[in-house]
Parts: structure tokens; sequence; C-alpha cells
């Protein structure tokens, strides 16, 4: 049993994916949220800027007391985690191997497709961690750098022009590519799983990495009999820009409407 809290961050808003599972897995944990939403998105950058704004999430992270962190960000998962891993006093899961150990077990196929932002597809971590799981599978990664944009601008429903032109345009060729199982690689993206399922069709398993890293957290503590015993956890909501504009956005993706609070991030 252990009170502490689940840190949890990501570039802006898709990390929230993340904290919804948590909640669903783990009622009784409290969580700390930190959105980066100054400084989103990520999914361009050098390793050496996203190392260095994950440190700094890190250390407002750290102001709390933790028991353990969960990476809801593909891109810093991707590029950072070893060195972040090193460096933390605490369990840090990415999202990385949970949602790569989902697609192998699920695929039927050996065909997966990963989306993802540029920086994590260029990082080449998902192939890294597949090979390892089984050498067999064929992968097929496609870096879609419109989804977080499009995503943040709250253009991600079925139906909407623009996200469906986008997501046919992208994901065509994995269409064609013949693959059964389609990793959700960015954080962001279990909101758009409509409009690419419809575009993937019905007989393509979705994985969701936030979900995957929710699960793979749960695991963790639970070997570690580091669980919660409290009836119902609290979660906090931390966002380096306007709380007003995170919170609007944060509702799509938690389902419900939180307080939110605007921290400095560039003192940390
Ligand atoms: N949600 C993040 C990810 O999972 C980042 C997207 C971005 O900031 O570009 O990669």
């Amino acid at each position: 049993m252990n009170p502490k809290s689940i840190g949890v961050f990501d570039s802006g808003l898709g990390g929230l994916t993340a904290v919804r599972q948590l909640r669903r897995l783990m009622p009784s944990e409290n969580i700390i949220y930190f959105g980066d939403t100054a400084r989103v998105p990520y999914g361009n950058r050098s390793r050496e800027t996203l190392l260095q704004y994950a440190r700094q999430d890190l250390r407002f992270l750290r102001t709390f007391n933790l028991k353990a962190v969960v990476i809801a960000c593909g891109t810093v998962s991707t590029n950072c985690l070893e060195t972040l891993r090193e460096e933390s006093c605490w369990p840090i899961t990415g999202v990385v191997e949970p949602a790569v150990e989902r697609a192998a077990a699920v695929t039927r196929s050996g065909k997966i497709g990963l989306v993802a932002t540029r920086a994590s597809v260029a990082s080449g971590a998902y192939e890294r961690v597949f090979r390892r799981a089984d050498p067999a599978l064929e992968v097929h990664a496609l870096a879609c750098p419109l989804f977080v944009p499009l995503v943040e601008e709250g253009r991600y429903r079925p139906g909407d022009v623009v996200i469906e032109t986008v997501a046919r345009e992208y994901l065509t060729p994995l269409v064609e590519a013949g693959v059964d199982t389609l990793v959700l690689g960015c954080t962001h993206y279990p909101l758009l799983s409509e409009v690419i399922g419809g575009v993937m069709g019905p007989g393509v398993t979705l994985v969701d990495v936030g979900a995957e890293a929710a699960r793979a957290c749960r695991d963790l503590l639970a070997a570690g009999d580091a669980l919660a015993e409290r009836e119902t956890g609290s979660a906090r909501f931390y966002t380096s820009d306007r709380a007003v504009n995170f919170q609007r956005l944060a509702a799509l993706f938690l389902g419900e409407e939180e307080p939110v609070e605007q921290v400095d991030i560039f003192q940390y």
C-alpha cells in the first residue's frame, strides 16, 4: 500500500487519454498531470530540445510526493525514456513497450502499422522494441504531423472534412500494405479513433498507447505492492499556458470538466 501520487506529463492535452484510463483502472490513486501547452507540439523537435523540456516537466512533478511517473507523450517516450529513467528516482512508464506488447499479441497477419509524430517515427524506437518482441513482425511506420494540431483545434470528429481528408491521405498506404493492427503511437490520436478506424476498416485493431501505458503502470504498482487503498483518488491538473484554454479542451479528453492551474515551467 502506497498513498503517494502518480505523476503524468505530456506536451499538451493528449496525455489526458492516459489519465482517463489510469482513473478507470485505478480509481483509488491520486494523479498529478502536467500538460506543457506553452510549448506544444513536441512532435517536430530535436532530441536535445525534448530532453530539456522533459527534464523541466519532471522537475515540476518532483515538487509533489510521487511514487511513479507515466510519460504520456509518445515523442518523449521514443526519444528520451532511457536517459530519463537513468536520471530519475521513480519508476517511469513510457508508452512504447506496453503498446508493442499489445500489438504483438493481437496481430494475426504479423503486419503492424504505426502512426506517430515525426520525432517518434524518426527515433526508430518502436521498430527496435518490435524487433525484440518478434523479429518476424513487419512494421510500417508513418509520421502524421498534422494530426496533433488538428486535435488541439478540436477538429477530430467523424464528418469533419478537414480531418477526414488528412486521415485518408496519410493512412491509405497502410491500408494498401494490409496491416491488421495499427498502433496509435501518439497520445492525441485516440480522439481520432473513429476517423482512423473509418479509414482503416473494421478488420484493423487500433492500439491506444495511453491506455496500454496506464495498464503497464497499474501492473508495475501492483507488482511492487504500491497501489493505494483509499476509496476514491483525486486528480490535479497543471498547464504551462492559459488554464481556460486547457480546461475547455481537457473536458473532451476526460469526459468531464476539471479545475486547472497554470504554472511557469521556465522556472524549473
Ligand atoms: N501527445 C504527444 C505524443 O504522444 C505529443 C504530440 C506533440 O506534442 O507533437 O507524441
